[in-house]
């Protein structure tokens, strides 16, 4: 147990360290992107909207694990949270994240902490609504620690929101006329060297040490039974032709046949 929990350790500790460099990008784009805010580009997806609609009219607190460049903190706050508390271990995105949510007079709805998403310092059950996805899972080593957490963090009855990359989706080619399968990924498992997004940004703000963040392949089955195992009750469940990123171009496979996202509504038992 003592050399798997090094090697989970290692893998968050490398992570982070890849994002923290990548994360100066983000600080490079910051105004670009607070002027896309403020012209309305980023928002929720309508599908999620539709699924958090009776949970946001409450004015829930929310806990956004992973919370990465921070448009959807300002959104989930335009649509009705009273709180969003970002958690995320990127220092530099974090704080950019929290001065535009300042300078788009979000500051006393949008909070961050720097943390591990498997171990926050946040208060047992402060959340009405925990919300994540939209690239986070595949950087995490460990479904139980993180289902495990996201239980902890919220009360009896409060929701749990994911919004995330099909797991069949790094499967697909890049080929733009036919679908294919790619030979060297697993749809049941494995990691791999990430060579997309944060490796661009490394290549540009990172130097010779700097190393590859790790990808984690989590199948649709392990996401489910991860909080099932953690006293959550499945509430919705979504699969979705269309990516919320397209890092390859667009492949014929995205037009329409195989699944590129997913969405997960469930409630935490009372
Ligand atoms: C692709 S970004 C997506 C985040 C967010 N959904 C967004 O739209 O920006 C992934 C984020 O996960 C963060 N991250 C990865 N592993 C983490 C961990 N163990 N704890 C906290 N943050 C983590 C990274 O710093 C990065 O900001």
């Amino acid at each position: 147990v003592k050399d798997r929990d090094d090697e989970l350790v290692e893998h968050v500790r490398r992570n982070r360290t890849a994002w923290n460099v990548a994360g100066a990008k983000y600080v490079v784009e910051s105004d670009d992107v607070l002027e896309q805010v403020r012209d309305g580009q980023w928002t929720l997806l309508d599908e999620e909207l539709q699924l958090l609609e009776q949970v946001l009219d409450r004015a829930p607190v929310v806990v956004h694990l992973q919370s990465g460049m921070g448009t959807d903190d300002i959104a989930l706050a335009a649509n009705g949270a009273a709180l969003v508390i970002g958690v995320d271990f990127g220092e530099v995105t974090t704080r950019a994240s929290a001065e535009r949510a300042r300078a788009l007079d979000r500051g006393d709805a949008v909070t961050y902490v720097v943390a591990d998403a498997l171990d926050t310092p946040l208060t047992r059950g402060c959340a009405d609504l925990v919300y994540t996805g939209k690239g986070a899972l595949m950087w995490l080593p460990d479904l139980t620690a993180w289902a495990r957490e996201a239980a902890r963090l919220l009360r009896p009855g409060g929701h749990f929101f994911l919004y995330e990359a099909h797991p069949a989706a790094p499967l697909w080619t890049d080929d733009p006329d036919e679908a294919g399968l790619r030979a060297d990924v697993d749809y049941f498992g494995g990691r791999r060297e990430n060579d997309t997004f944060p490796a661009t940004a490394i290549a540009r703000f990172g130097d010779d040490d700097t190393p590859a963040a790790v990808e984690f392949q989590w199948p649709l089955a392990v996401v489910v039974n991860a909080l099932l195992a953690h006293g959550f009750v499945l509430v919705h469940l979504g699969e979705y032709p269309e990516p919320f990123w397209k890092p390859r171009g667009h492949a014929a496979a995205w037009d329409g046949r195989l699944p590129n996202a997913f969405s997960l509504l469930a409630r935490r038992a009372d």
